[in-house]
């Protein structure tokens, strides 16, 4: 592997006017970089703020408000986080900091505020004045589709509707107060199979400023000869499908398909969920079969790779490690990089982190905190100085 420095180190002299140049002509679709700062499994894992390296992270997401009786509902553990958002702000002005405001659809309080045009012309302004206060520079709108089937509170066409609103009073926030406009992320997880249609995905994308999918494939939590499956038979972030046809566990299909119903290629940000997947071998009646035990970080990888084992890679460099009785599905750096590759050639707008605490946050694989995160980085950089 060649290793090319990263273009921070690079900015000297005359020939770093030639790289910056191309940097900024070639950069478009490597520099939105979200990492996802989801406020309880943070705490629960004691991630340090302190540890994270902003610099890392041109865009941070913190994980999530919702709306609760014509109010905004913030718990603690967010607002919490708030005042280190702000000198890490500070430290690093380029980082910009968006806030989710997340809510399930089977939520009846939510569903009724966006499809009736007068509470949601209410709440907007109210949402927007606490974002400039608390200082975001934007905001990502979801909707959870867990509770999908309860279709009676669940409306794409109003959906749609409160998106365009809220780009509406965005604009006309910024031109009052000669602010840049706060952005505005839509959401799209488009995988369920088999259910209805559950977004007008032409019209968030035209009133969104990028959207992020997730891209990400199902897996059965089960595998072994008698489900059929075998251990290199899956892996959750493979890039392309299989033959190009029937597989659409990829995360190509997923762009793809949403490409076909309207989505736009420079504003698509791919997520991807990083935890690793931990199975453990049984023996049923007929044969040894694997089952589900838990998700960890990256780190809990590397812990167990330092006692032996070994990578299987499958699918686009994915590793699978073994260890006796224990497999694990997970992303290393290398795996990470064919992701930002997908991403540059397919000229999609970047990559989502789904949860930083997903990474090796302590620095269990002697390659210093967070190296997927920067992995991530040095891909992006090195692309645009090989070009
Ligand atoms: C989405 O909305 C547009 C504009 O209102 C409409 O023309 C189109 O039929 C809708 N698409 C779907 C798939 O509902
Ligand atoms: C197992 O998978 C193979 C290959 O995809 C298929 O031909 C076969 O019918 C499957 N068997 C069962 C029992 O599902
Ligand atoms: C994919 O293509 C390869 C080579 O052409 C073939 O051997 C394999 O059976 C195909 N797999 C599926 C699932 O169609
Ligand atoms: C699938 O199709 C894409 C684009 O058409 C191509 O770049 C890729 O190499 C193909 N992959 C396989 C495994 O055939
Ligand atoms: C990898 O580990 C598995 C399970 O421990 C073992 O069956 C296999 O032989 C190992 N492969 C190599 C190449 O060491």
């Amino acid at each position: 592997m060649i290793l090319v420095p990263n273009i921070k180190k690079m900015k000297t002299g005359i020939i770093s006017f030639f790289f910056l140049t191309l940097v900024r002509l070639s950069s478009e679709n490597c520099d939105k970089i979200v990492c996802t700062f989801l406020a309880k499994s943070m705490r629960q894992l004691k991630v340090d703020t302190a540890d994270i390296d902003t610099s890392l992270c041109p865009y941070l997401k913190i994980k999530f408000v919702d709306y609760d009786y014509n109010a905004l509902h913030v718990d603690r553990q967010v607002s919490d986080i708030y005042p280190w958002m702000w000198s890490a702000k500070a430290e690093n002005p380029n980082m910009k900091v968006l806030l989710t405001f997340y809510n399930s659809v089977g939520s009846k309080n939510f569903f009724e505020m966006y499809r009736t045009p007068a509470k949601r012309l209410k709440f907007i302004p109210m949402f927007i004045q606490y974002l400039r206060k608390n200082r975001f520079d934007g905001v990502e709108v979801d909707v959870g589709m867990g509770f999908v089937r309860r279709k009676n509170i669940y409306d794409i066409e109003r959906w749609a509707d409160f998106i365009e609103d809220l780009q509406k009073d965005l604009k006309a926030d910024s031109r009052r107060s000669g602010k840049p406009k706060l952005l505005l992320f839509g959401r799209i997880d488009d995988r369920k199979k088999g259910v209805n249609q559950l977004y007008n995905v032409s019209r968030i994308y035209r009133h969104s400023d990028f959207v992020i999918m997730d891209a990400w494939a199902y897996y059965s939590q089960r595998l072994g000869p008698r489900y059929n499956m075998s251990i290199s038979s899956m892996h959750h972030s493979k890039v392309y499908s299989i033959n190009n046809t029937t597989d659409d566990r990829s995360i190509d299909y997923n762009v793809n398909a949403l490409i076909a119903k309207g989505g736009i290629k420079e504003k698509t940000i791919i997520s991807l969920y990083l935890m690793p997947t931990f199975f453990y071998e049984y023996s049923s009646f007929t044969a040894v079969d694997f089952g589900w035990i838990k998700h960890d970080n990256y780190g809990a990888v590397c812990e167990l790779m330092h006692k032996g084992g070994n990578i299987t890679r499958v699918f686009d460099d994915c590793p699978i490690f073994r260890q006796d009785r224990i497999v694990v599905y997970f992303d290393d750096e290398i795996s990470i990089a064919e992701k930002v590759k997908y991403i540059i050639k397919n000229e999609l707008a970047g990559f989502e982190i789904l949860d930083l605490s997903a990474d090796d946050f302590k620095g269990l694989c002697a390659k210093g905190k967070f190296p997927l995160m920067r992995a991530i980085n040095e891909e992006c950089g090195k692309t645009l100085i090989d070009q």
